[in-house]
């Protein structure tokens, strides 16, 4: 932690580095209190930079001693950086550092430090810079030989990067092993472990009939939890090798689970270091949600092996080279793992849904930044959804523009160029652009690369005009963005429409083709078309825009019942939905929802011919968050009134069928995760969420006693914590000893304590009588005794799940909820100011809060930003916020 304004990189600023480092030697005596960090770098001058000194990263750690070819050597400090003014002379030289650390006192988990008794890292971003003095840039690549000593007893497991090359016993019950890594690679990538875990372990062989060994490191006790994971993992290599010919390089891999972790999991050269949420599964702990995350995460992770890994980024502004490419290949993972068709496409409904619950709001807020940002104060802020999610959607772009093969092509040149380099976003797009010459992708590439530069979500609009004597249709698209943080206008994208033209009866008049939108305005004609078409346009959510249409009712009710592509079938119910939510958020009276759109809804319930899991989608109202982001202005509570009233309607009108729904989809059989069982416990508990508040409007106390009895018995979380949840959100008078029911069978155990407490965090907020219970429910659990700020799971659950998640409970006329959120960032940022900033997002959309919600709002941020000793990161949150 700083005082005084932080420095701003620029991503225009880069240079290469003046100094390479090529080989590190590390051994670590390991201590909680103090462990000492001895490390031997050997480095190499950059024949290409100006002679200059030799500057060191090291941040809260102390240095011992610096020698240099074997020589002490004089050094000094300035700010985070150790400067050797006076290095050797010479191409190369070594440079020896003895340095401390207290890992018990890193409460921020970046670096080295405890979790649970055992020692653990995450050094992503600049973490290794808290472990000892070194060149913490992505672009230096090294290739490490570390050695752990500890003691035996309390840490009988020693791991690193690569390969085990010795262990052994030494004096005072301690022990030691030596790792080898053969792969260069950047310090983020680093990692080391000493706990007391078991392990599962797996052999796997490649296509190539290499053996390999797969280990997941897990607390004795959770043993049981990581089949999952492993099948996983399994699935993650053979996968990666049939779909892009990328084997597994090394002779082990291992996954290790730790219960303290600020993300989800992280791709260190053959040691990903996990957080248990991702990792420990069994049908009673963990829902078909939970089941799919560590299916996406384990992939994500492992694919991160080759991208990310072996070819890595320049420097962190390239940080969706990585991601959004990885997060591009965890979802086609998923998706061939989820097999139908129809899975595949439930898939994708998720994802556009996560990406526009995520990514269009930070587009549209304080923090908008393009998918490669051009500056940050705390580059940990900028793990972001545009990073991740958007950054993910551009490839998938590139992919659409070069089909499925030319993109395959397109990562083996990717590969063939720069394997074992650290590069920029615009080599991996020439690289795409370069396997596929003459593609709709190679002949616009300047343009296509804007995704990148450019924040902000685009807008499309299409209208279409139907010559019926000429048989002819001509679509224009037109397309527009707004200003967004230092870019005040914005040049037209490279938008892929998949179109087709469907019959106002369903059949199609015009198969799907692909329309390249490359400027401003554009029309696009269709020949002989029987009849004026409905266009089903976007199909798949070819681009991550904001399509209108112009579709009316009728237009949007046929492309419900026929569109052959299921993403356009579900938005058309959304936007029926939608349409119906923003007219009543308008109107003081309450709006009673018309006929045609409940037997729109009834008949997609009946259709024996859809999935589960897609009635599922479809019967969701967009959520609050969803419909506050189409309006310039919007009032939480109002919207929050409007949606409940929505819900009770589509209870009370569609009950029998809700009844028939949840018989229906009752999963007798074992449990398992697949897409098929997953989606009829989905469907089974919307349904009993929509019998319970039906029930508990009108007194009947039928359905809440089933729910209530199947927390008690249900075989696995999913309908145990389904069945909580309807009981919760209806405000049932069983929800309070269903709550203790559920806390008792928990049994202590973190991962489902967690969601014991989000879900009390996200508990609607009552409309009219009883409003504000919720709330203040929420925040008398800050002093449960399960409740702790220092685990981040646990603060996720109970403040994040309030803050973000719950709308209606924390935007309060009274402010109180700012206040909660002011409170709670300024505890945890002293001890975490990477969770703490996290938290600070919570008000980037707080311009466009009605009042009194926008002054109060103004006013919790100002009085967290006057505070003087606030971390770099924070600030930078809250900088932007108010500017
Ligand atoms: N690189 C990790 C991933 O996305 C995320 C991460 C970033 C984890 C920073 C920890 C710290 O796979
Ligand atoms: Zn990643």
């Amino acid at each position: 932690m700083r005082e005084g304004p932080a420095t701003v990189v620029h991503r225009q600023d880069y240079a290469a580095p003046a100094y390479w480092i090529r080989k590190v030697e590390l051994c670590f005596d390991l201590d909680p209190v103090k462990t000492i960090v001895s490390s031997k770098l050997h480095i190499e001058r950059n024949p290409a930079a100006e002679p200059q000194p030799l500057k060191l990263h090291g941040e809260d750690i102390t240095v011992l001693r610096v020698m240099a070819a074997g020589e002490s050597v004089s050094f000094r400090h300035e700010d985070k950086l150790l400067v050797i003014d006076n290095p050797p002379a010479g191409e190369q030289f070594v440079l020896e550092i003895r340095n401390t650390c207290s890992p018990e006192k890193n409460t921020q988990l970046s670096g080295l430090y405890t979790s649970g008794g055992g020692f653990f890292t995450q050094c992503e971003a600049e973490g290794f810079r808290r472990i000892t003095y070194f060149l913490d840039r992505p672009d230096v690549m090294a290739v490490y030989t570390v050695t752990l000593r500890a003691d035996k007893k309390k840490y009988p497991v020693l791991l690193s990067n690569g390969n085990l090359v010795e262990q052994g016993e030494l004096d005072g019950g301690r022990h030691f092993a030596v790792w080898h890594d053969p792969f260069p690679k950047p310090s983020y990538l680093f990692a080391l472990v000493a706990a007391d875990l078991v392990c599962r372990e797996q052999k796997i062989r490649t296509r190539a009939g290499k053996e390999h060994l797969l280990q997941v490191f897990v607390r004795r006790g959770d043993l049981g939890k990581t089949e999952h994971a492993m099948a996983s993992l399994v699935a993650s290599v053979v996968w990666d090798e049939a779909r892009f010919g990328l084997p597994l390089d090394l002779e082990r891999f291992m996954i290790v689970a730790v219960e303290d972790f600020n993300m989800g999991a992280m791709e260190n050269k053959g040691l990903n270091i996990f957080n248990t949420k991702f990792v420990l599964a069994s049908p009673a702990t963990a829902t078909d949600v939970d089941f799919a995350g560590i299916e996406s995460v384990v992939g994500h992770e492992y694919f991160h092996n080759w991208t990310g890994n072996r070819i890595t980024c320049r420097d962190w502004f390239q940080l969706s080279l990585k991601e959004g490419l990885t997060v591009f290949r965890d979802q086609e993972f998923s998706m061939d793992m989820a097999g139908s068709p129809s899975a595949r496409a439930v898939k994708r409904i998720e994802d556009v849904r996560a990406l526009r619950a995520s990514q269009f709001p930070e587009d549209a807020g304080a923090m908008a930044h393009p998918v490669r940002p051009d500056s940050y104060a705390a580059i940990d802020n900028f793990y972001t959804a545009t990073v991740y999610e958007k950054g993910s959607e551009v490839v998938r772009m590139m992919q659409t523009l070069v089909g499925r093969e030319g993109f395959e092509r397109g990562i083996t040149l990717y590969f063939e160029r720069h394997d074992g380099q650290a590069v920029t976003c615009d080599d991996f797009a020439q690289a795409i652009a370069d396997a596929n010459p003459g593609s709709e992708l190679a002949t616009r590439l300047e343009t296509f690369k804007r995704w990148y530069s450019q924040a902000g979500t685009p807008r499309l609009k299409a209208r279409g005009v139907y010559d019926a004597e000429a048989r002819r249709y001509t679509l224009t698209l037109t397309q527009s963005a707004l200003p967004s943080p230092g870019q005040p206008t914005k040049q037209p994208f490279v938008i892929p429409v998949l179109a087709a033209l469907l019959g106002r009866d369903g059949r199609t008049l015009a198969a799907e083709r692909l329309l390249v939108l490359d400027s401003a305005e554009q029309s696009f004609v269709f020949e002989d078309v029987d009849a004026e078409p409905v266009p089903s346009l976007l199909r798949g959510f070819s681009a991550p825009v904001i399509l209108d249409d112009g579709l009316g009712d009728a237009e949007l009710l046929t492309l419900l019942a026929h569109d052959s592509d299921a993403f356009n079938r579900w938005e058309a119910g959304q936007r029926l939905a939608l349409a119906r939510l923003l007219a009543a958020v308008e109107q003081a009276a309450p709006v009673t929802l018309d006929e045609a759109f409940v037997e729109a809804m009834r008949t997609v319930l009946r259709d024996p011919a859809l999935d589960p899991a897609f009635k599922e989608l479809a019967l969701t109202l967009p959520s609050e968050g969803y419909v506050a982001e189409q309006l310039a202005t919007f009032d939480p509570q109002r919207i929050h009134a409007v949606r409940e009233h929505f819900r009770e309607q589509l209870a009370s009108t569609l009950h029998a069928d809700w009844a028939e729904a949840f018989e229906a989809n009752l999963v007798h059989e074992g449990y398992a995760p697949t897409p098929s069982q997953a989606g009829r416990r989905a469907l089974a508990n919307l349904a009993l969420a929509m019998l319970c508040l039906h029930a508990v409007r009108s007194g009947n106390p039928v359905w809440p006693g089933r729910a209530y009895q199947r927390v008690k018995d249900a075989s696995n979380m999913t309908d145990r914590i389904g069945a909580l949840a309807a009981l919760v959100h209806s405000h049932s008078e069983l929800a309070e000893p269903a709550l203790e029911r559920f806390h008792a069978i928990a049994g202590g155990e973190p991962l489902v304590v967690d969601k014991w407490f989000a879900l009390q965090a996200q508990a609607s907020e009552p409309v009219g009588a009883g409003h504000g219970r919720s709330f203040a429910r929420a925040k008398a659990l800050l002093k449960h005794p399960d409740f702790s700020l220092k685990n981040p799971n646990r603060a996720r659950s109970l403040i994040f799940q309030l803050c973000m998640n719950n709308p209606a409970a924390f935007h309060r006329a009274d402010a109180a909820g700012y206040v909660f959120w002011a409170e709670r960032l300024l505890e945890i940022d002293p001890i975490n100011p990477q969770l703490a900033a996290r938290l600070a997002r919570v008000m980037d959309r707080w311009t466009a809060l009605a009042e009194p919600y926008r002054s109060a709002a103004r006013e919790a941020l100002a009085r967290v930003a006057a505070k003087p000793d606030l971390s770099d990161d924070v600030r930078e949150v809250l900088g932007r916020a108010l500017e």
